[in-house]
């Protein structure tokens, strides 16, 4: 175990990004065929050559030999609802239709402990065993609901970002609360979890859709007091759902607009969606640094539209990846960019599988400013890590057999992988159990 201070060595194939390989290319990536990951107190203490750097481990050192598989840090989710588990492909219907029809319905559930700490339970065992090792989570509006959530990660020792929904207005009363409650519970929440351990607090506003102006002014409260909290919330996902927020905001300049009114448009700002973008909204965020989130396999689900990918670069917007279950499909951050990859071929875009596999660890922590602390085996970075099996299932072990170079098999590996290759998750060093399904 390498958390007492005894060090662990794993073997195997390396791969992490130093930058981004739409910038940089080839040299944004570095891959070691026969490499070693020297892991001390939970921590990345060395990545290299395996003949260079077995000669420097102490007497002692565990080594896990898991050579031919490929060892890459821990993937990182940007969005996701715990509540939502149960939700996860429900029939037949947009947004608006879908969260009144599904998703209100199962979150009322969330007023049951017992129910909750079901749902964190299994949330977080299912994105240990898709490879995922930080996510930033939505719980319900209950604020025992983000206190089970933290109660296990912090038990796991993950690093998640979570926050307890805030919502007092158009959805059942059962799940709403008011801004002083909505205030109250996140400022106790924040005192108790933001920094303890491994766990960090998200000021969670819904969307304008479900918040009065009186709680967007109770949020812009909470990010002035805490404004090292992350927010996250939803923006332009669904022509509909715009339309209700442009009407419950008429005198805001459009959907950003009323985030930006009310302070909430920041660096630490993480908006899910961002597909209906106006010029002036895609300028305010980057004038803002605010993060869109790009959730594939939710929007094409709920048939919401298509994420411009190139445009946010063009305006200089960071972009951070999620699942966005459930109304997204798949825990696999992989079959996330394997659906991300056809939204952006029907608009004539492009993504390699060096640019995915960068978006699914370095440049999520970027986009979230995590990066001096995990997406890298740069030392001293936390030790959270994935080994793949790109060849566990028989279709990708046969498609394997003509690839000719590294960007072909990992191309393979984004586009027909999930959680079936991935043979183990660690965090902090340690090994965790719930991980394989191979
Ligand atoms: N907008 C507001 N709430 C939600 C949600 O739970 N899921 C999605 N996809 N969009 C939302
Ligand atoms: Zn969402």
């Amino acid at each position: 175990m390498s958390k007492d201070g005894a060090t662990l060595a794993l073997r195997g194939r390396l791969l992490w990004f130093v930058g981004d390989p739409h910038e940089i290319g080839e040299a944004a990536h570095r891959y070691v065929e026969d490499g070693l990951l020297v892991i001390e107190n939970g921590l990345i203490r060395a990545a290299g050559e395996a003949k260079e750097l077995l000669p420097t481990l102490p007497g002692g050192a565990a080594i896990t030999d898991h050579r031919p598989h490929l060892i890459m840090p821990g993937f990182i989710d940007a969005h996701i609802h715990m509540p939502q588990t149960q939700v996860v492909a429900s029939y037949g219907a947009q947004l608006m239709e879908w969260l009144n029809k599904y998703t209100f319905v199962e979150e009322q559930k969330l007023a049951q402990q017992g129910h909750a700490q079901k749902l964190s339970a299994f949330l977080l065992d299912e994105l240990l065993a898709s490879g995922t090792t930080t996510a930033a989570v939505y719980c319900s509006v209950h604020k025992g609901s983000a206190e089970a959530f933290f109660v296990e990660s912090h038990r796991r020792n993950t690093r998640m970002i979570a926050g307890k929904v805030m919502m007092d207005r158009n959805a059942p009363p059962a799940l709403t609360d008011t801004a002083e409650s909505g205030y109250a519970d996140s400022k106790d929440l924040i005192g108790r979890w933001h920094g303890k351990g491994r766990q960090l607090y998200a000021i969670t506003p819904r969307f304008a859709v479900t918040s009065t102006p009186e709680q967007m002014a109770a949020s812009q409260r909470l990010v002035e007091e805490h404004p090292d909290c992350f927010v996250q919330t939803h923006i332009n996902e669904n022509r509909a759902e715009i339309a209700f927020a442009r009407e419950l905001y008429p005198d805001a300049a459009d959907y950003a607009g009323i985030y930006e009114d009310y302070g909430l448009l920041g660096k630490k700002s993480l908006l899910g969606h961002c597909i209906h973008m106006t010029k002036r909204e895609w300028r305010a965020f980057a004038a803002h640094g605010a993060v869109a989130v790009f959730c594939p396999t939710s929007n094409l689900f709920l048939g919401s539209g298509l994420f411009d990918w190139d445009r946010a670069r063009r305006e200089g917007v960071k972009v951070a990846v999620a699942t966005d279950i459930g109304g997204g499909t798949s825990y696999s951050m992989l079959r996330t960019m394997a659906e991300a990859y056809k939204i952006l071929q029907l608009q004539g875009q492009s993504l390699s599988a060096f640019e995915a596999l960068h978006a699914i660890t370095l440049g999520n922590t970027v986009a979230l400013g995590l990066d001096h602390l995990i997406g890298s085996f740069e030392p001293g970075r936390e030790a959270d890590i994935v080994v793949l099996d790109p060849a566990a299932t028989r279709a990708m072990a046969h498609r394997l057999e003509t690839v000719r170079d590294l960007a072909e098999e990992f191309f393979v590996l984004v586009t027909l992988g999930d959680e079936r290759n991935v043979a183990a998750t660690y965090v902090a060093g340690e090994l965790v159990s719930a991980c394989s399904t191979n």
